[in-house]
């Protein structure tokens, strides 16, 4: 006999900020804890206890997902699920470790597990693992005591070969190895341009909507954000020159502008770069994602454009490797070398060294190249399951954007508010952010932003489109 569950399971409290599947979570692994749920007990089937909870059989399949995943529970095929026989139930305490953020602007919605939709990953079941591990043990066999000393704070030589390399080949951009910084990731990199090119209260144009770190990173070096619409030819320069003629920066997504997806036209790449140019203002291309397009070959990056030396190139090996790497990159204009070695010098403690090998290796072997081209195809197919999935199981009551490229899509609302569906959707488990969240204002038309990456097929992406069709 199944234990039933619901007599010490609550209905989740809709009032709180947890997201329901993890309420269920928690009270699971404190009800092992507490020995009312024992190692070998039989525990009910999420249908049931979804039915009795009143809540969607989907958002405790994520719960058990989860139990499952961490071991507190194992599943048996037909018999159901048991609380895993050999766990010791004290290994199931409740240890609140998390530092609650305090500012949504800079920290975006992390859980602690992969959510349908979650913004932000690649297709993490696609990553070449067991080649990655072979590269992995290679260097940490071959290690020397001189591996072991501090590695250079501005990046492992042999990887900003590498990464020059590849930039030429595949963006465009004719860098010497030296002008490549590596850092720890993407905010790393805008507050080591803050430091070394911008003072306090000096302004910056960012594209409105845009990633909101970038706000929350500027903000906290004193550099003051000024918003600038984005159209279907990307950030608006002309406005731009109206709102603040005197900024001494821009930082845009030329390739899929972060969230709307459109691509910064060619008269418009001229404008910027004639504006820096004249003002000695500086241009900060993040290009994010600029390898995934699926209409055409990828454009070139602007950095390809910049005879004057005022584009500063950020890249990041987030969404082409994957996240925990903590790995990116920063291209400087040749005149700016030396002011960018003493500042890293200074106030960068360097990137893991092995890691660095690894990835170094990864790129210089191929691999890189190859994956790069498989999650183009990869990425294509998933984006084109999801819009017909949702379709199928949306009808009208969203209006999906097609953008060239990116790593996401649009779902537009029409009279609903998309904070109040992401806040339902998480609470059933499911990932999105809110469009108006993306901007200054704080509001915009209504829409969700979705990951596709890890959305497998088209039967998965419809039924998370009924999913969704029952929070609307
Ligand atoms: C617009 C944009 N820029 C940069 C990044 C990369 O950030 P990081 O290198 O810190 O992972 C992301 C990741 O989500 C992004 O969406």
């Amino acid at each position: 006999m199944a234990k039933r569950i619901s007599s010490y399971m609550p209905r989740p409290d809709t009032s709180a900020d947890t997201a329901y599947y993890r309420q269920i979570y928690d009270r699971f692994r404190s009800a092992i804890a507490e020995r009312v749920l024992k190692p070998g007990e039989r525990i009910q089937s999420a249908r049931a206890l979804a039915k009795e909870l009143g809540l969607a059989r989907g958002t405790v399949e994520t719960a058990y997902a989860l139990l499952a995943a961490e071991g507190y529970i194992e599943a048996r095929g037909q018999a159901g699920s048991v609380v895993s026989p050999g766990l010791k139930p004290e290994a199931a305490e409740v240890v609140p470790v998390r530092v609650v953020a305090t500012d949504p602007l800079a920290t975006s919605y992390r859980p602690d597990s992969i959510l349908p939709f979650q913004m932000g990953l690649p297709a993490l079941d696609a990553f070449p693992r067991k080649v990655w591990a072979r590269l992995g043990a290679r260097r940490a066999r071959s290690m020397q005591p001189s591996d072991m000393m501090h590695p250079d704070v501005g990046g492992l030589p042999e990887l900003r070969t590498q990464i020059a390399a590849y930039l030429r080949v595949s963006r465009g951009i004719d860098c010497a190895p030296g002008q490549v910084f590596v850092t720890s990731g993407y905010r790393q990199t805008i507050g080591l341009i803050s430091q070394t090119l911008l003072k306090i209260g000096d302004k910056v144009w960012l594209e409105n909507p845009g990633y909101p770190p970038s706000r929350a990173v500027f903000s906290q070096m004193g550099v003051d954000p000024v918003a600038v619409p984005v159209d279907r030819d990307g950030i608006v320069v002309s406005e731009g020159l109206r709102k603040a003629p005197d900024a001494r920066a821009a930082l845009v997504t030329p390739a899929h502008q972060s969230p709307l997806g459109v691509s910064l036209s060619l008269p418009r790449r001229h404008g910027l770069l004639d504006w820096a140019a004249r003002n000695g203002a500086w241009i900060i291309e993040d290009d994010y994602d600029g390898e995934y397009r699926y209409v055409s070959r990828p454009l070139p990056a602007l950095k390809s454009l910049d005879r004057d030396g005022r584009v500063l190139y950020a890249g990041t090996f987030s969404k082409m490797l994957f996240p925990s790497l903590r790995l990116a990159y920063l291209v400087v204009p040749e005149s700016e070398v030396e002011k960018f070695a003493r500042v890293v010098e200074i106030l960068a403690g360097g990137s893991p060294a092995l890691t660095q090998a690894i990835v170094g290796d990864f790129i210089s072997e191929g691999h890189f190249a190859r994956h790069i081209q498989r999650m183009r195809k990869l990425y294509a197919e998933r984006r084109e399951a999801t819009v017909s999935g949702l379709k199928a199981a949306l009808g009208d009551q969203v209006l999906i954007d097609q953008q060239p490229g990116g790593m996401h899509l649009i779902l537009r609302l029409e009279r609903r508010d998309d904070r109040h569906v992401v806040e339902r959707m998480r609470k059933a488990g499911l990932y999105a952010e809110a469009l108006s969240d993306w901007t200054f204002e704080g509001k915009e038309t209504s829409a969700l932003l979705v990951n596709f990456t890890n959305v497998a097929s088209f039967s998965l992406a419809e039924g998370l489109g009924h999913r969704i069709a029952g929070l609307l």
